[in-house]
């Protein structure tokens, strides 16, 4: 057994007196003393010194990094970027102002901003190599497969971007290097994942719905030049309802950071082994694309497309109970109480079924809420809805296919991501991401020749048969 003591815990009793663990083996008897760090944290490797190793599936309580990106107080229902409200942000800032605020750590002045928008937007149009292989995609293949692929293609049109050719420094400063280029070389890549993501997105969803790609156009903001591409068709000159586009960027606006979750701690491993932004963006985006993070959206619309009715509530709340089903767009790792972009998702839907009508699956939604909130199980658990929730009626609203809301999570995440890409490459303690694991196999044993062994114990050994298509059964001459 381990016994800790917390020394000078929560009131030092001299404030300049340092914090420190001081944690004693009982089997050796060894005790050895851990420093408690700004941020109330202690390094695991210091129990290397009593041969022990910190066993933490899911990363319930590991830091991977210090970060000054995004804040949450999951008790209070907090989002912060870089110190501001999410809801201020929502309400009075543009998407590719949060995209700067993000990255740069402040707010752009109107020339910064002006710059900054025009080099996006400079950067929208695709190499024809990339339409070619986007149009190459079965008809019906899920955007996410398109959009995720097209991204990990993108690396291989910038050779000057690519540490594996130029050199595993090739973003990182040192006393020998010229920072100005190595922050223009960064911000190029920025420039270019920002700025044709959009395209390639509505690319794919053209490509679902057989029309022509549209070409970005230079004279809409960010949202409204994505709705261009997604849906004119012979106009000279289309223009998507304003109300709707501005709809679409506060949507993007809260879903653009969200401090260590899945798929930026994906970013952040990736990022780790010196790979171009490109590659470890398309990695990230696989790790998003899971049910049980930015997928949710998406399930939570089968899941009320599933229970239909008003009246079968009930009968779905209970198989959730009985843990037959699941909740999707209830409960956060993090937020214990509600999660704050659900409030402003809530809100932008209002403002959507003004213009569109209301969606009829809202009234079961809203209902599901307040039962389950009302409930004892859900009470206990502090499960509330996410932003998945009330975001996946919104986007049918608009007349999104279900498959596609996850690309609409992630064109916007792609912001947060590079700045934590960007941090990553400032900070000093950063090394290659290689947890640990504690290994349950078998010890050694000899090798057996392939004609002296037994058939292998698998509980699974029907499954490794697959199954096996009729047309397999017809070609099959047995
Ligand atoms: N429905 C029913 N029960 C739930 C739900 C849910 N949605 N979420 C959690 N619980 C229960 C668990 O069964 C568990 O109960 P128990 O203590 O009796 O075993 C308890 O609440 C704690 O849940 P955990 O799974 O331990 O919580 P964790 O932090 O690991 O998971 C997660 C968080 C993955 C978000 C989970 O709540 C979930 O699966 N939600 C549904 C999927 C979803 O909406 N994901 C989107 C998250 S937001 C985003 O990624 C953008």
């Amino acid at each position: 057994m381990l016994s800790t003591n917390l020394t000078s815990a929560t009131a030092p009793s001299n404030p300049g007196e340092k914090r420190f663990l001081e944690v004693k083996d009982s089997k050796t008897g060894k005790i050895i003393k851990i420093n408690v760090e700004e941020g109330n944290a202690i390094r695991s490797v210091a129990f290397e010194q009593l041969d022990l190793v910190c066993l933490d599936p899911g990363f319930m309580n590991t830091a991977i990094s210090r970060s000054s990106i995004s804040y949450i107080d999951g008790e209070k229902g907090i989002l912060r970027y870089r110190g501001y409200d999410i809801e201020e942000l929502a309400e009075k800032s543009s998407f590719l102002e949060v995209a700067f605020l993000l990255i740069n750590g402040e707010l752009p002045d109107r020339n910064q901003l002006n710059l900054w928008e025009e080099r996006v937007t400079k950067h929208s149009y695709l190499h024809e190599n990339m339409v070619t292989l986007l149009k190459q995609f079965r008809y019906d293949a899920h955007p996410m497969g398109m959009v995720i692929s097209s991204i990990a293609a993108m690396g291989t049109f910038y050779e000057d971007a690519n540490p594996s050719l130029q050199g595993s420094d090739l973003f990182l400063k040192g006393a020998d290097k010229d920072c100005v280029k190595v922050d223009s070389l960064r911000f190029k890549q920025i420039y270019r994942i920002l700025g044709k993501l959009p395209t390639i997105a509505a690319s794919a969803y053209r490509h679902r719905i057989g029309k022509p790609y549209n070409n970005p156009v230079n004279n809409l903001n960010y949202t409204g030049n994505f709705l261009y591409m997604l849906d004119r068709l012979s106009e000279v000159n289309y223009h998507p309802n304003p109300v709707l586009a501005r709809a679409l960027e506060k949507l993007w606006i809260i879903h653009a950071e969200h401090e260590m979750n899945c798929s930026t701690a994906a970013m952040r491993h990736l990022s780790s082994s010196r790979v171009d932004p490109y590659t470890s963006i398309a990695g990230a985006s696989g790790a998003l694309y899971g049910p049980l993070h930015g997928g949710a959206c998406e399930a939570v619309l089968h899941m009320l497309e599933e229970i239909g009715t008003k009246e079968n509530i009930p009968k779905f709340i209970e198989e959730v109970k009985q843990r037959k089903k699941k909740l999707m767009g209830f409960g956060h790792r993090i937020y214990r109480s509600y999660d704050p972009r659900a409030k402003i998702v809530k809100k932008v839907a209002d403002e959507v079924f003004q213009v569109l009508g209301k969606e009829p699956m809202i009234e079961i939604a809203v209902e599901l809420e307040q039962i389950a909130l009302n409930d004892p199980y859900f009470k206990e658990r502090k499960l509330y809805p996410n932003v998945d929730f009330y975001t996946g009626l919104v986007y049918k609203c608009l007349g999104f296919p279900a498959d596609y809301y996850p690309v609409l999570f992630l064109i916007p995440r792609c912001a947060g991501w590079l700045a934590h890409w960007i941090e990553s490459l400032e900070d000093p303690e950063v090394k290659i991401f290689r947890p640990k694991q504690v290994y349950t196999g078998i010890d050694h044993r000899k090798y057996v020749p392939l004609n002296h062994r037994k058939p292998a114990q698998a509980n699974n050994a029907d499954a490794l048969r697959s199954f096996i298509s009729p047309m397999s059964k017809r070609r099959s001459n047995d």
